[in-house]
């Protein structure tokens, strides 16, 4: 683990090490300021032209997006994309009654995925937009808690200690709902047998205080599918034998808008009784801007009415279950236009380029002797490799990241999780936008440096090496 940054020491400073912005002498105007603090509020205005380019200069250092392959967040939008973006930017989500069009909106999008996701019928569906999934898997964890503590209360039983059971690869969002909201995490290690939670020994884990069980549709760290339907099998299995009964939340961050298109016979959604709710990332291969997710419970019974709040609508009373209040409205809106402008056809043909994206690169990538992959993208357009074992004691996977960062690309490497942080990966997300073209171009960039690495006389000083990249 790299050293945590002390915020005091940091102080947004940013690239540059100085405590002020200077303003380029071709941007000063008489009587304004030339230097502005970093950490305190300026004294006096500045032009909107000059704040503009401060602002404008400084954001530029940041990464090329489009050749970040760390993010699965959309980087990319049309025109008409940016337009509507633009003219919606003053709208409050919350602000069912101001903007009753923007809230019949929000409710078309996510009736549409209940019935993607094939709810037995998505007019008794109910879900929500959030700020993203972490918003949206808290939401549908708060849901299982809230079911069980109700039954095990009707039942005059305690509900003391709601524990949630899951795979040690699981989104950071998972633990912090774990911390917030006081449910024991109940990891299921991944190990080279068993790659991602596929129902294994699921008995060890599952008892009377489960609340529920997460399945991942597209593993973060590798973009791999958990088994949903053997997850749910092996919950029957419990429930014939223990009688305890458990239900399963889909984080469906990627792969809820990959399967529905790319992979329809598999069943991973409301087909399965079992599962409960699915949420997504609407920024992600909803192909969005960041700041938008959904969650959708297969009816009314799943998401327990105390969680929900009502908001004036119309004169009357719209409920919301969120846990902002404010929030643009702005994303559900682009949200729509991606949904009117591609359709399922369009979807479908935008998720499937990325996809023989994914696979050309991981097919070229499995060809270089140093590289062994962990999975080909044939899931969600994303996969990972290793450094074959006893390819090389000169260089490892963050040397050749740290080299690709120096062309400006970002592919991230890191350690798996428990019980394989021995093994580390680095990891491709192919985006909507990463063409073949510009793949060519990385595996030429791959190629180089790996050639570049490989001539070293001796091995990359390891001293200080900082671990960059974080789930
Ligand atoms: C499986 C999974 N769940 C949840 C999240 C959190 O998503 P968001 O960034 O939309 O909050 C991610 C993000 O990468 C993810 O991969």
């Amino acid at each position: 683990m790299p050293e945590p940054i002390d915020p005091t020491e940091f102080r947004g400073r940013g690239v540059g090490t100085s405590d002020s912005v200077s303003v380029n002498p071709i941007f000063e105007r008489p009587g304004e300021a030339t230097d502005l603090p970093k950490s305190r509020l300026p004294k006096s205005e500045s032009f909107p032209d000059t704040a503009y380019q401060i602002v404008h200069d400084e954001a530029m250092l940041d990464g090329n997006s489009r050749l970040n392959l760390a993010t699965f967040v959309g980087t990319w939008m049309d025109d008409q994309a940016v337009r509507l973006y633009t003219e919606a930017a003053d709208k409050n989500m919350i602000d069912k009654d101001e903007y009753p069009q923007t809230a019949a909106i929000e409710t078309r999008c996510w009736t549409m995925l209940a019935d993607l996701w094939n709810a037995p019928d998505s007019r008794r569906a109910i879900g929500t937009s959030t700020i993203g999934s972490s918003e949206a898997c808290m939401l549908g964890g708060l849901a299982l808690k809230r079911r069980w503590q109700k039954r095990r209360r009707s039942e005059g039983k305690s509900t003391e200690a709601p524990n949630i059971v899951l795979s040690s690869a699981v989104q950071v969002c998972w633990e912090k709902f774990c911390n917030y909201f006081e449910v024991e995490a109940r990891y299921v290690p991944i190990t080279l047998e068993h790659r991602t939670l596929d129902g294994h020994d699921l008995d060890k884990y599952v008892d009377e205080n489960t609340i529920g069980v997460v399945a991942i549709m597209g593993v973060t760290y590798t973009g791999a599918y958990e088994p949903v339907a053997d997850i749910g099998a092996a919950l029957d299995r419990i429930a014939e034998e223990t009688g305890v009964d458990v239900p399963i939340h889909v984080d469906g961050a990627s792969g809820a808008m990959i399967a529905p298109f790319c992979q329809p016979d598999l069943v991973w959604d409301f087909r399965l009784d079992r599962v409960a709710s699915i949420s997504t990332s609407g920024h992600k291969y909803g192909l969005v801007y960041p700041g938008v997710g959904w969650v959708v419970w297969r009816d009314k019974d799943a998401l327990p009415d105390e969680l929900v709040f009502y908001v004036s609508y119309l004169g009357g009373n719209m409920p919301t279950f969120a846990l902002n209040f404010s929030r643009p409205g702005a994303q559900v809106l682009l949200q729509y236009y991606m949904f009117l402008r591609l359709g399922f056809d369009g979807y479908k043909r935008v998720q499937e380029e990325s996809l023989a994206v994914a696979r050309y690169l991981a097919h070229e990538l499995a060809k270089m002797p140093a590289f062994e992959l962990w999975n080909d993208g044939a899931d969600i357009p994303v996969f990972a490799w290793m450094l074959k074992k006893g390819y090389t004691d000169k260089w490892n996977l963050y040397d050749l990241s740290d080299r690709l960062r120096m062309k400006g690309w970002l592919v991230p490497a890191y350690p798996l999780p428990d019980d394989l942080t021995d093994i580390t990966v680095q990891r491709i997300v192919v985006r909507n936008g990463l063409s073949h073209d510009l793949a060519s171009a990385l595996l030429a960039a791959i190629r180089t440096e790996v050639d570049f690495l490989d001539r070293l006389e001796a091995p990359v000083p390891r001293e200080g090496q900082p671990v960059l990249f974080h789930h």
